[in-house]
């Protein structure tokens, strides 16, 4: 018996060492354990309640939002909807390096899922709402190239019935004199000096359609769910939870190890949607022959004065729970050029990545935050990572088993 002890320790040894080498589990210290669970898609819950929005979690409203939001009429040249551009079948992205509808745009479709959980919407958080961000394309003249008079109108000849249910009776419009055909304070000339002659009491009947018309999208876009992925498949085994569990590979687990330590990525993509929700200025390059581009320094300005921000007439916040743009700060010079901290659920399927669209591939990304290149405008937060090519590739394992799992079946 005595003798063969030390060789059962050896092979034990021997075992262990082959573990730990080839795919044995991962360990992870408390803190990780901690931070990993903070990570972990069973965290998310609802997203956080908007009373600026009394619809946002009707169904009712949802039901219209859905349609308004794949609805073409609501457009210029009849041929443009929100789906144009947030494809449901492409995780509510189009693949393109910047969105285009009736023209190009200048930055990158943004996916919508995660969006209800984000006090600030824009890649420069220039609209405080899901509603009031619904506005901004509708009258942007490369993406809807409508007017609100306009919709005001496609709400009344196709939709009265139910959005009266929901928001009262409609305006009538039948006045043309009173209420042009084309009219919008932000609009071309024609527009806006159309706009100019209405009284401000038919102004504000135009703008309570057009702050309903968003409010019913942003119900809808409170129904999307974010899906879980492989990466919370392997946590609900870490943390011993029933369901479906998975493992990550030793590629997977070390981007893993790299993302919450040695590469800092944590400090900014965390929570269940790797993201703080914050504005960070990473010195991302510009496009070349982009115009300029401020980033958060111009879109909290922006939020601040915008009519239909949570303070606002059209709000159903009455001043109560707007603390986000109560203390937003103005005047930052960390806001120049910085972005919002994008969500990475599901990041692989959206390529190109950034506010323009910048870097091609996740490869790429991964070798910008391991040079951490100065920033063409401001200061870029990042600091030289030196990553090696192994770590790079580790990291964008990890970010993979991020991919959004198919509806499973109940
Ligand atoms: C022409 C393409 C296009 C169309 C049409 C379009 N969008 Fe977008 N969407 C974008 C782009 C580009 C951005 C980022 C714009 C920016 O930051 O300036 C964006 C941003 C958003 C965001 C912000 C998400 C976030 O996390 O901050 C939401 C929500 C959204 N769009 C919903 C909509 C809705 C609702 C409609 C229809 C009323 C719509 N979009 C129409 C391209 C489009
Ligand atoms: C200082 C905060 C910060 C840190 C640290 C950080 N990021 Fe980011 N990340 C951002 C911001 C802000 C953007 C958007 C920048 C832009 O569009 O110009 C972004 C964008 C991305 C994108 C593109 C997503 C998309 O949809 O376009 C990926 C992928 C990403 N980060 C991964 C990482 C990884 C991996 C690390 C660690 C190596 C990391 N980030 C560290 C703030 C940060």
């Amino acid at each position: 018996m005595s003798r063969r002890a030390p060789l059962a320790g050896a092979a034990l040894a021997a075992l262990l060492l082959a573990f730990t080498t080839a795919g044995a589990p991962p360990t992870w210290s408390e803190g990780e354990l901690k931070t990993l669970k903070s990570l972990w898609i069973a965290q998310l819950g609802a997203p956080p309640a908007d009373p600026s929005n009394r619809v946002a979690d009707d169904p009712a409203a949802a039901r219209l939002g859905e349609a308004l939001f794949s609805d073409a009429r609501l457009s210029a040249n009849g041929k443009v909807s929100c789906a144009s551009c947030h494809q449901p079948d492409r995780a509510f992205t189009d693949a393109r390096p910047t969105g285009r509808g009736i023209g190009a745009g200048a930055r990158r479709t943004m996916p919508v899922a995660p969006a209800a959980y984000s006090p600030w919407q824009f890649w420069d958080g220039r609209a405080d709402s899901l509603w009031a961000q619904a506005l901004g394309p509708v009258e942007n003249p490369v993406e809807h190239g409508f007017t609100r008079t306009e919709v005001a109108r496609v709400v009344a000849a196709h939709y009265r019935g139910p959005y009266e249910s929901l928001f009262g009776p409609m305006p009538d419009l039948s006045d043309r004199r009173r209420f042009p055909l084309r009219a919008s304070p932000v609009g071309d000339a024609a527009a806006r000096a159309a706009w100019a002659r209405m009284t401000p009491a038919d102004q504000a009947a135009v703008d309570r359609v057009f702050a309903d018309f968003g409010k019913a999208v942003a119900a809808y876009e409170r129904t999307l769910k974010v899906r879980p992925g492989r990466f919370d498949d392997y946590l609900a085994g870490v943390f011993g939870a029933p369901g479906r569990h998975a493992s990550l590979s030793p590629d997977e687990a070390a981007g893993l190890r790299l993302f919450i330590g040695k590469a800092r990525c944590a400090t900014c993509h965390n929570g269940p949607l790797l993201t703080n929700n914050g504005f960070a200025n990473t010195g991302v390059p510009a496009r070349p022959g982009a115009a300029p581009d401020h980033g958060r320094a111009a879109g909290v300005r922006q939020v601040v004065d915008d009519p239909f921000n949570c303070k606002g007439r059209y709000s159903d916040a009455q001043g109560e729970g707007c603390d986000e743009l109560e203390f937003a700060v103005v005047d930052d010079p960390a806001q120049v050029r910085a972005y919002k901290v994008p969500s990475l659920r599901g990041v692989r399927r959206r390529a190109p990545y950034m506010h323009a669209g910048q870097f091609a591939t996740l490869d790429q990304v991964l070798d910008h935050y391991s040079r951490a290149p100065a920033a063409p405008e401001g200061v870029s937060e990042l600091r030289t990572l030196d990553l090696s090519a192994d770590e790079r590739r580790q990291i964008v394992a990890f970010l993979r088993t991020l991919d959004e799992q198919p509806e499973r079946r109940p």
